[in-house]
């Protein structure tokens, strides 16, 4: 296994590799073995990242690898080269591994058939549709907290539709059999797919709630037939403290990043005690890291 483009494609016991594996580099970080010695690792990012693009470039400085990093912005694509040819120039300068980002939704089954077999890759989001290494590390960070994830009640708020971190997140919570997994915002933002969902707050709604998980309103893949009154939005599912006094939550708050502080969340709320933001951001180093180490 050395393609990673969704986690759909990714056995149970390959996770569960990278989640040991993952445990073992926090414990040991920053000595961590050289696995990277000698290799080549090309980072391309079209859009903009600041946790999964500098977490996979420390992570593998870190494993030894000699790491390129790929703008389109000052490329030769500027130029009218295509993304295919791209890819086989990069191949020729002898990469031997790509982490990708990139708008378009299908772009992985495109890279998959350019890349050769000893040649790895992983996707660091693409479109709406996957973005598994940040289902790996929420998910890891859920089995820190409450190692049996089976009976684990996870609510996710705001813009499901426009995410790709909810389809990598909710299909590994699959793999662990935790099926307790509903939704909550504007129906707008919420499609029928996605189910149970609530589009309104009663008073101590999520008082049983283990997680809730919050997303940012991803404006940059709205479509024109997308809208959203983002006054309401705040009004009714900011997550401030009078919405977790008022919904009864009492779990663990978290946040695939990057956050909109005054929109979906408050600075008090994603800096308190029960936010596992950073953590998250801390085991993405973890993770990233260990993925590396196994597919490199
Ligand atoms: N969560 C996430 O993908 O963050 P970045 O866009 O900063 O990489």
């Amino acid at each position: 296994m050395n393609k990673i483009a969704a986690i759909s494609h990714l056995q149970k016991d390959f996770i569960d590799q990278v989640f040991e594996l993952t445990s073992e580099v926090a414990k040991k970080w920053p000595n961590v073995e050289k696995v990277g010695t000698g290799k080549t690792i090309c980072l391309l990012f079209w859009e903009p990242s600041t946790r999964t693009k500098l977490s996979f470039e420390h992570a593998a400085k870190m494993l030894g690898f000699n790491v390129l990093d790929f703008s389109p912005e000052h490329s030769s694509l500027k130029k009218g080269e295509s993304f295919e040819d791209t890819i086989k120039t990069l191949l020729a300068m002898k990469v031997d591994g790509f982490v990708i980002r990139h708008p378009e939704d299908n772009i992985s089954k495109k890279i998959e058939k350019l890349l050769p077999a000893n040649v790895f890759y992983i996707n660091a989001g693409d479109g709406n549709h996957a973005h598994p290494t940040q289902g790996m590390l929420d998910v890891y960070t859920m089995k820190e907290k409450f190692n049996e994830l089976k009976e684990l009640k996870v609510t996710i708020l705001g813009d499901v539709n426009h995410s790709r971190v909810v389809p990598s997140q909710i299909e590994l919570l699959k793999k662990y059999s935790c099926s307790d997994i509903n939704y909550l915002g504007p129906e707008s933002l919420i499609s029928e797919k996605f189910s149970p969902s609530f589009s309104s707050t009663a008073e101590n709604c999520l008082a049983n709630r283990d997680i809730l998980f919050i997303l940012r309103i991803q404006k940059e893949r709205f479509k024109d037939s997308d809208s959203l009154n983002e006054a309401n939005f705040i009004n009714d599912f900011q997550v401030n403290n009078n919405f977790l006094t008022k919904t009864g939550f009492n779990g663990y708050l978290m946040h695939p990043g990057p956050m909109n502080i005054g929109a979906e969340i408050t600075n008090d709320v994603a800096d308190s005690d029960k936010s596992l933001i950073l953590r998250q951001v801390e085991n993405g180093l973890y993770l990233r890291t260990a993925l590396l180490t196994l597919i490199a």
